[in-house]
């Protein structure tokens, strides 16, 4: 696997093995062992905002041997109109990997095709492979096998991170319930690619009764800023609150990718019961990372 640009161009074989290795870095992190990025130096291009993102990149990087350099995409020439494969032409020439965070997919997807380097997404319009690779590996960690559960994605069903569950459904074997309103629900066409067993409804108890999962993120997506007021009336009804918990499976586990807005797709008292599982969530995008960075670099192939 030469890059990670989205969940979609997974194989099972591909996110089993990321898993798989998850597990080994997080249990051996002390020993700090395994330095596949010895020697090398990877740029992280960022046209949004991030915490967790950055940070468990530089930190993986630095625990894998390797260096990383930060690029603010508007601080790049980049941010004054330099095509993008330009830039990966040079940068494939300097650095040894790069972790994009932007808007566009198929800009990411250009990035890959002519810096001819490993490229990892980071998050886009479309997809955040990272996250929910990480939030899979949470689910397998508490509660074993995520094969045959269900996992209801309550809020904006749109949003990149609903779009990369979508993907994960068919490939292994979980059903996917989105609750959502009409207008925020993923389009047909997605759905059709993805295949897989996908329900989408705007009945949110219907879709939350006997789950083993509650997820969320945030109604209004980076780049969406100017939809605040119309996102925050619309999604209103699909949050995450004592009442709906109560619906789902008793020992059911409540999710959010981060940064939580309390009061719009969780409340605070459910938040705060459900902490440690979303921080564990957190911190496990540093180890799925690491075990990402070190199958992008090693190039290996099914
Ligand atoms: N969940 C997530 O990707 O967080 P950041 O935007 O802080 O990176
Ligand atoms: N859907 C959110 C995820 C943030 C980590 C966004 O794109 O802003």
């Amino acid at each position: 696997m030469k890059h990670l640009l989205s969940i979609e161009q997974l194989s099972r074989d591909e996110i089993v093995r990321i898993l798989r290795a998850t597990a080994d870095y997080k249990k051996n992190r002390e020993k700090n062992s395994k330095k596949p990025l010895v020697g090398q130096t990877w740029a992280l291009i960022f046209s949004k905002p991030s915490t967790r993102t950055r940070v468990s990149f530089e930190v993986g990087i630095r625990e894998l041997g390797g260096n990383s350099i930060y690029l603010n995409a508007t601080d790049a020439q980049l941010g004054r109109g330099e095509l993008i494969k330009d830039t990966a032409r040079v940068l494939g020439r300097m650095v040894h990997g790069a972790v994009i965070r932007t808007y566009a997919q198929a800009d990411i997807e250009e990035f890959a095709e002519f810096s001819g380097i490993p490229t990892i997404n980071a998050l886009t319009d479309d997809e955040h492979p990272c996250q929910i690779l990480g939030d899979i590996f949470t689910i397998e960690e508490k509660r074993k096998s995520i094969a045959g559960r269900v996992v209801t994605f309550v809020g904006d069903g749109a949003s990149n991170t609903a779009r990369s569950w979508l993907f994960a459904a068919n490939k292994l074997d979980f059903e996917l319930r989105i609750a959502s309103a009409p207008k925020y629900q993923p389009k047909a066409k997605v759905l059709k690619r993805a295949g897989g067993r996908v329900i989408c409804t705007d009945d949110l108890p219907a879709a939350v009764r006997g789950a083993d999962v509650l997820y969320t993120d945030i109604w209004v997506s980076m780049g969406r800023e100017g939809e605040e007021a119309r996102r925050e009336a619309e999604l209103a009804p699909y949050w995450i609150n004592e009442s709906v918990v109560k619906l789902a499976k008793p020992d059911a586990l409540v999710m959010h990718c981060l940064p939580a807005h309390r009061g719009q797709e969780i409340d605070e008292k459910t938040f705060e019961a459900h902490a440690q599982t979303i921080f564990d969530q957190a911190e496990n995008r540093l180890h799925v990372q690491k075990a990402i960075l070190a199958e992008v670099a090693s190039g290996k192939s099914n």
